[in-house]
């Protein structure tokens, strides 16, 4: 028997939603911190007031995994270099836990205390509408929520949130391109329940147009403007589209997970079952079992910022599989692993790894004098020039001599030669140049190990969402 959608809610409410002990640790935390930090402030006399944002303030954090925003506003005369130079340096002196720098569109801090991941975020303290920096509508975003937010929506919420982190759609980092906790909210806010957004999820047709500042239907014609198949207006700011950085894949992967969980409900859709560690030989079988030829093209490289080296990481997928179309040899899919560390991977799944040496041209119709005249003598004695030309139907066709016969080959020439037009971004050239490795099929598997590696190699295998589960 079916479980029906309601019992799968309770269950999954029972996981999410934080009880007593939790929330007051967690307060507890959170005041520590932030007192803490307006403290190093204060002392250093940058002023600044210190407050905490996000969902731990307005009650959508899932238990379990919160994190905590801690946000210190600023006046909109300090100077922004102060805050790299000076704020952060200050507050990561006087914080006693190891911190990594991140990356948004400005700096800020992020770093771990019993388990909560905590993030140090400068902002500027302006008046609505008067935007300097991304982070200075956080205020307002937690204003607005709290405000329009009801007890049960806020429940709602976190169902919806717990979806959508257990299909793999949540997050606005470059490395997912995801759905922001805010745009959570927001959709909450517009359709008012969990199900009611999965309902009319399953609906969405591009382009998706939701503001709920304005009444229904009368906004449509600014909805293709924004360029984006979703466009939700920040309720705080009509002019920003909260789902801007949401990617295609992860906004379809959300509306097709919609239908699922209603026509088969379970909880592994919030929960997908964990990762099962394979051995090398089940990994090798695996790969010996592909339909298609698999290509790994690894590099080591230095630590850089993770939104940064993302960023990048991307570039260089589509550069790489961009390239191989263009030579040939049908790449279908592909994705990006990387320990956000040190070493990095574009894996690509293709028909073919290598290529016969010979590649059929067309030539112009043959009722065309001059252009055949033209074709003739350009191919006819060239030494390039491997069979024909010859007729075929109405045309002239010519083989000649392929330059780049594989995979392997590609990315060495594309190394040498610029015109063959791989780019790589900066800060990653010179690292891509000097140690990429070509693996081929069973190759891959020297990468098994890497952190994250073999789930990402697995999942890639799959090549089907985990929450789609077949039938029988
Ligand atoms: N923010 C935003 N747009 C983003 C990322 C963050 O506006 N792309 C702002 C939001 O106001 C958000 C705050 O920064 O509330 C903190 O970001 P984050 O921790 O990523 O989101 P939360 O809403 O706190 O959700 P989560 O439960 O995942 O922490
Ligand atoms: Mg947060």
């Amino acid at each position: 028997m079916l479980t029906s959608i309601q019992a799968v809610l309770d269950q999954v409410s029972e996981k999410i939603v934080p009880g007593v002990a939790e929330r007051e640790r967690m307060s507890q935390l959170a005041e520590r911190l932030r007192g803490q930090v307006q403290n190093i402030l204060d002392k250093a006399g940058y002023g600044g007031n210190v407050s905490i944002q996000g969902s731990f303030a307005r009650d959508t954090w899932l238990s379990g995994e919160a994190d905590l925003d801690i946000f210190a506003s600023f006046p909109p005369t300090m100077d922004r270099q102060e805050w790299t130079e000076k704020v952060l340096p200050e507050i990561r002196k006087g914080i006693r836990a190891k911190t990594i720098d991140r990356y948004a569109e400005h700096p800020y801090l992020e770093f771990h205390i019993e388990g909560v991941r905590v993030n140090v975020v400068p902002c500027y303290s302006v008046e609505r509408g008067q935007w300097k920096s991304a982070t200075d509508r956080t205020p307002y975003h937690t204003d607005y929520m709290t405000k329009h937010l009801t007890q049960e929506m806020v429940f709602e919420a976190r169902l919806l949130k717990r979806f959508i982190k257990g299909i793999r759609s949540y997050g606005a980092e470059i490395r997912v391109g995801g759905f922001s906790g805010m745009l959570v909210e927001t959709l909450i806010l517009h359709y008012r329940s969990f199900l009611e957004t999965l309902i009319q999820a399953s609906k969405w047709k591009p382009v998706i147009f939701l503001d709920i500042e304005k009444p229904a239907g009368s906004q449509d014609s600014r909805a293709r403007e924004f360029g984006s198949p979703l466009v939700v207006i920040d309720p705080v700011d009509p002019n920003r589209n909260l789902a801007a950085a949401v990617r295609e894949d992860k906004l379809w992967g959300f509306v097709a997970a919609s239908r699922e969980l209603q026509k088969s409900p379970g909880v592994w859709y919030f929960f997908p079952m964990k990762y099962k560690p394979r051995t090398k030989a089940q990994f090798s079988k695996l790969l010996e079992h592909q339909n298609r030829d698999i290509v790994a093209v690894s590099f080591d490289h230095p630590r850089i910022v993770p939104d940064v080296l993302w960023g990048q990481l991307l570039k260089i997928e589509k550069s790489i599989t961009e390239l191989m179309s263009r030579e040939d040899f049908h790449p279908l899919r592909s994705t990006v692993w990387s320990d956000e560390a040190r070493s990095s991977a574009i894996l690509v799944e293709l028909d073919t790894l290598t290529l016969p040496d010979a590649q059929l041209r067309e030539g112009p119709p043959v009722s065309k004098m001059d252009d055949s005249q033209g074709f003739l003598d350009r191919h006819l004695d060239a030494k390039d020039t491997v069979r024909g030309p010859w007729i075929e139907a109405d045309r002239w066709v010519v083989d000649k001599k392929r330059r780049i016969l594989s995979v392997n080959h590609l990315i060495t020439t594309a190394l040498k030669d610029s015109r063959v037009g791989l780019t790589v971004p900066d800060q990653l050239n010179s690292s891509f140049r000097k140690n990429v490795k070509v693996l081929e099929n069973r190759k891959i598997l020297s990468l098994l190990g890497r952190e994250g590696f073999d789930q990402g190699l697995s999942e890639f295998l799959a090549a089907k969402p985990a929450w789609l589960k077949t039938h029988h």
